[in-house]
């Protein structure tokens, strides 16, 4: 197995406060992980751990084989609340992250040209954020996390704010990206079915503090549907597992 995600033995306590309890798991190269748990349960924690904005109070993150570090890996995240900069256009937004890392402007451009084809956005390129509405603006976000290239790309209920039918067509969007790029996604969710219908393996973490209840692993093809018969069974599968929470 290629592994890209290592994790072992972690744990972490804000004071005596336990929240992660030994949790040990991997993520294969190019895989599309989903991690569902309860409200409180640690899954921003988790996240904060993989890009170190807090050090694990035990355990190890490692990447590639070596210790999870920003400076060393190419790690975006995308939070729920869109974060695009309201100074940059959605061009320059998604260009933003290969200028800093000084990629030549001829890279650049392929790379932000690929991904407003992706996004449908060629035509809204010169927009500034003030001027897009709240979903435009995270598809923007999520096109800057992808034009990285990143080694891992952290999501963290970045559709909790959309209403349904915006919610299935930036799943369709998102999983596209993933297929092109080939990178390894991270999306963290409360939503079941946003899960299974994304996920090539389900996590699903129990009450804080957070240990692995199971793993699911969906292997339906895609595009799926949500009606089908094996992902309905796979859903139930999903909600009996979280009836504890
Ligand atoms: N900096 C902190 N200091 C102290 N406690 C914290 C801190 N950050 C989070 N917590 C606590 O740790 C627990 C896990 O929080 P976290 O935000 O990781 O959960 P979550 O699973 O992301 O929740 P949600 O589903 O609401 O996004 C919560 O009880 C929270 O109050
Ligand atoms: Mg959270």
């Amino acid at each position: 197995m290629d592994e890209k995600v290592k994790v072992e033995h972690l744990t972490k306590k804000y004071g005596d406060l336990l929240v992660l309890d030994d949790i040990s798991f991997s993520i294969k190269k190019g895989e599309f992980l989903c991690i569902v748990g309860p409200t409180g349960c640690g899954k921003t924690t988790f996240l904060n751990l993989l890009t170190k904005i807090i050090e694990p109070t035990s355990g190890n993150i490692y990447i590639d084989g070596i210790p999870a570090d920003p400076k060393v890996h190419n790690i975006s995240s995308v939070f729920q609340e869109p974060s695009a900069f309201p100074w940059l256009t959605a061009e320059e937004n998604i260009e933003y992250g290969l200028r800093i890392k000084k990629y030549d402007n001829k890279y650049i451009k392929e790379q932000s040209s690929k991904i407003l084809a992706l996004l449908g956005l060629e035509d809204y390129k010169n927009v500034y954020p003030r001027d897009m509405s709240v979903s435009m603006e995270q598809r923007v976000v999520i096109g800057r996390a992808f034009a990285m290239n990143p080694d891992l790309l952290l999501m963290d209920e970045p559709y909790g704010q959309m209403d349904i039918k915006m919610r299935y067509y930036l799943e369709d969007e998102v999983i596209r990206l993933w297929k092109v790029t080939g990178s390894t996604v991270l999306f963290v969710t409360h939503n079941l079915e946003e899960a299974v219908y994304l996920a090539e393996r389900v996590l699903v973490l129990t009450n804080k503090p957070a240990t692995i209840k199971t793993e699911i692993d969906v292997g339906l093809e895609r595009p799926r549907k949500v009606s089908s018969p094996d992902f309905v069974e796979i859903r139930k599968q999903l909600t009996d597992m979280i009836k504890w929470w």
